[in-house]
């Protein structure tokens, strides 16, 4: 049985420790070739920099060979349907990684390929990223339960796959954000109702800053939303990571952004470029942690014995 990676929510809170280990063990092993032989098909109907290259270089060190597919050169739902693609992908490739503008066209492509289907953001959510952003705190020593994670602005795709992750975990997550611009509701009440994070909406960046762990914060038009821009840009005046706000929260705390950032718009020159900001630790390990789950839906089993079964696997896959 296939296994995508469509959701935060298709891994358990163990098996993202575990696939946390998987990271670890990639970076120091750079011989294990789980995709060997394989490809790998790189849907995109929106830009992209660090989910493109950290794709197309993670299974490149992984053995395999990506292909990447353009809304143009393919035109998911204009030139083909959807679930017609995915069948026909999954006869020439190991697995589709996708980044799409509607999240049910990737639901309909995991429903109908024959292969995993990943994630690589839908205007619904981005668990590859916030996968890495977890990762990043947890290499800092900041991932605690009941961390303060405050999330300055739009109630967008990254705020979703947050609310997905307070889901697992014992995190106290807040969102600082306008009236209107709220996360997903049903995913705002899973994590509400799921009595294991505590999760906040307030207007007041103040009063959300107010000794936090980390301030992330995203853009105010995301892609797709360009013609809202000027309304987002009036409505989020103020919703601004500054240097202002960053001292309200805890001395030791971290900035996040999972970038591209607009400078002096959602956060300040000053401090996307201050010490606090870990901005671009976050980016390098899209690359490690995306190999990790690459490696854990083809199946690689990864138990108490890592290196010995990923050695296994790597020598089956050679032979
Ligand atoms: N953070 C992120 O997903 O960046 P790209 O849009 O450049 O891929
Ligand atoms: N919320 C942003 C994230 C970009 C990585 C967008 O969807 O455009």
């Amino acid at each position: 049985m296939k296994r995508d990676f469509v959701s935060i929510l298709d891994f358990s809170r163990s098996e993202i420790e575990e696939l946390f280990s998987v990271t670890d063990f990639l970076r120091s092993n750079n011989e294990y070739k789980p995709l060997l032989g394989k490809s790998a098909a790189l849907i995109f109907q929106k830009p992209s920099l660090r989910t493109r290259v950290s794709f197309e270089v993670g299974v490149h060190e992984l053995g395999g060979h990506p292909i990447f597919l353009s809304q143009e050169g393919i035109g998911i739902g204009e030139r083909e349907k959807a679930k017609d693609i995915a069948r026909l992908l999954s006869r020439y490739t190991g697995v589709i990684i996708a980044r799409l503008f509607e999240h049910s066209t990737l639901l309909e492509l995991a429903e109908h390929s024959t292969v995993p289907v990943v994630n690589a953001l839908t205007d619904l959510s981005h668990p590859c990223q916030v996968l890495a952003d977890v990762y990043t705190l947890k290499k800092l020593g900041k991932l605690r339960e009941n961390a303060k994670i405050v999330f300055i602005g739009d109630g967008n795709n990254i705020v979703n796959s947050w609310l997905e992750f307070a889901t697992i975990f014992p995190l106290h997550f807040v969102l600082a954000a306008p009236p209107g611009y709220y996360p997903d509701p049903e995913l705002l009440k899973k994590a509400q109702t799921a009595g294991i994070g505590k999760v906040e909406i307030v207007k007041d960046p103040s009063e959300a800053a107010h000794n936090a762990d980390v301030l992330y914060t995203d853009v105010w038009v995301s892609m797709g939303q360009e013609k809202e821009a000027k309304v987002r840009r009036k409505a989020f005046k103020g919703y601004q990571v500054s240097e202002m706000l960053l001292s309200s929260a805890k001395p030791d705390s971290v900035v996040m952004h999972c970038l591209p950032a607009h400078r002096d718009e959602e956060i300040t020159d000053a401090v996307l470029e201050g010490s606090h900001s870990v901005v671009f630790e976050q980016a390098e390990n899209r690359l490690h942690v995306q190999k990790a789950i690459l490696a854990k839906i083809l199946g690689f089993k990864l138990d108490g014995k890592l290196n010995v079964s990923l050695r296994t696997s790597q020598a089956k896959a050679s032979s």
